[in-house]
């Protein structure tokens, strides 16, 4: 193609570091994977350990939860073709609220078409022109994202430092605010101080919003996130979180009092300029959460798993970071040694996610493992031994 002097298409073509990893034969993104994704799968043609999942609660391909999928469909076709507000909303939305509100012990629940679009339409609503929104700074880019589209000033305290977000409120005492956290952070899967957040928040009257994509199916005895682990689940002002993992699906939800969920609702560009979930998604999310109650124990049978995995890669001599949650990061440090390691230990039949900068900042390049209900200690093990016999083949441990 001919550029033309200016061409806002330069940045392509000047865009070399793709081309670097790929020639180095370390390019690790967009695997395709040819089956169901569970606990172990085929990958390009290769049995794999699939650790690099948000499946937390195994339940992609239960089957009470296809079943009710394909049955959403043949009772409601394939999509809704339009915007809740409009055209899009059926009563399955409806019903679906209304049980995850149940769910939740919340007032009220909006569903939204993604997660992402769930933090984008809540915060950008929320905080207005005079209002001051607090971030943890490893809070996810949608969260990033919701902020830079409101018209609220952004002040981004250090990853869970409550003094430095203290100083920051004390010398904005005169604007109204909010403090927007992850639950569980998703890329390190430490948790953020929920109860000093609702402590905080209390003292200087701003508002608490968790958004706990990585929490609401996989923390707290219930399976309802980090606040409920922390026992605070009733004290947080609004809840966010996804249908991507834990639900086994796709779409987003806000939970929290019916007067400000129907003002995000009649107000947030993203709820009401973008089509509905079709029905299918909406059908899994139902009977995801039908076996989410039926079976808690699957929120505990996950973490035994992501525990077995984290003490057997510690033991090693890995660096495991701090996690709570079915998150168990091997933080590595270095961008070419991450994406080896990833690249050797997909080789040996274990998929994990390499994740490096901008994802992380610099120094920080990791690999995130992630686990399911369904890994056995068997699997687990014999991922820990791939672990093992790559990371000393690297010099890692
Ligand atoms: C903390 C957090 N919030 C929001 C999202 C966005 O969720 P979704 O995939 O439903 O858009 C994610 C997904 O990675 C996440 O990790």
């Amino acid at each position: 193609m001919n550029l033309t002097p200016n061409d806002v298409f330069q940045k392509c073509y000047d865009y070399e570091r793709l081309e670097q990893v790929q020639k180095a034969g370390l390019y690790p993104y967009f695997v395709p994977l040819s089956g169901h994704v569970g606990a172990e799968m085929e990958i390009e043609g290769h049995s794999i350990i699939m650790l690099g999942s948000n499946n937390y609660l195994g339940l992609t391909d239960h089957p009470k939860v296809m079943e009710k999928a394909k049955e959403a469909i043949d009772k409601y076709g394939t999509g809704c073709t339009g915007s809740r507000f409009l055209n899009g909303t059926l009563d399955l939305h409806i019903e679906l609220e209304n049980r995850l509100a149940g769910f939740l012990d919340k007032e009220m629940v909006i569903t939204f078409s993604t997660g992402f679009q769930s933090n984008m339409g809540v915060i950008s609503t929320i905080a207005g022109r005079n209002d001051i929104i607090y971030l943890d700074r490893l809070d996810h880019a949608s969260i990033i994202d919701g902020s830079r589209m409101s018209y609220g000033r952004v002040l981004k305290y250090r990853h869970n430092d409550l003094e430095h977000l203290r100083y920051m409120l004390e010398n904005n005492r005169q604007h109204p605010g909010v403090i927007v956290t992850d639950g569980v952070f998703s890329m390190e899967g430490d948790l953020a101080d929920v109860p000093g957040l609702v402590e905080i928040s209390r003292e200087f009257g701003v508002r608490l919003i968790i958004d706990d994509a990585h929490g609401v199916g996989a923390m707290g005895p219930r399976g309802r996130g980090t606040a409920e682990h922390f026992g605070c689940h009733d004290e947080i002002d609004l809840l966010i979180g996804t249908f991507s993992k834990s639900f086994a699906c796709v779409g987003g939800f806000a939970a929290g009092p019916a007067r400000v969920m129907e003002y995000i609702k009649h107000t947030a560009r993203t709820m009401i300029f973008s089509a509905s979930l079709p029905p299918a998604a909406v059908g899994t999310v139902i009977a995801a959460l039908d076996v989410l109650e039926q079976e808690p124990e699957l929120v505990s049978r996950c973490h035994k798993a992501a525990e077995r995995s984290r003490q057997g890669l510690a033991s090693m001599g890995f660096n495991v970071g701090n996690s709570e949650a079915p998150i168990v990061p091997i933080i590595v440090g270095d961008e070419v040694q991450t994406l080896m390691f990833y690249r050797m230990l997909y080789q040996h039949g274990v998929f994990t996610n390499p994740v490096v900068s901008p994802a992380v900042a610099s120094g920080g390049e990791m690999l995130r493992t992630s686990y399911m209900s369904t890994h056995t200690d068997e699997m687990i093990d014999r991922a820990l031994d791939v672990f093992e016999k790559c990371g000393k083949s690297l010099g890692m441990i």
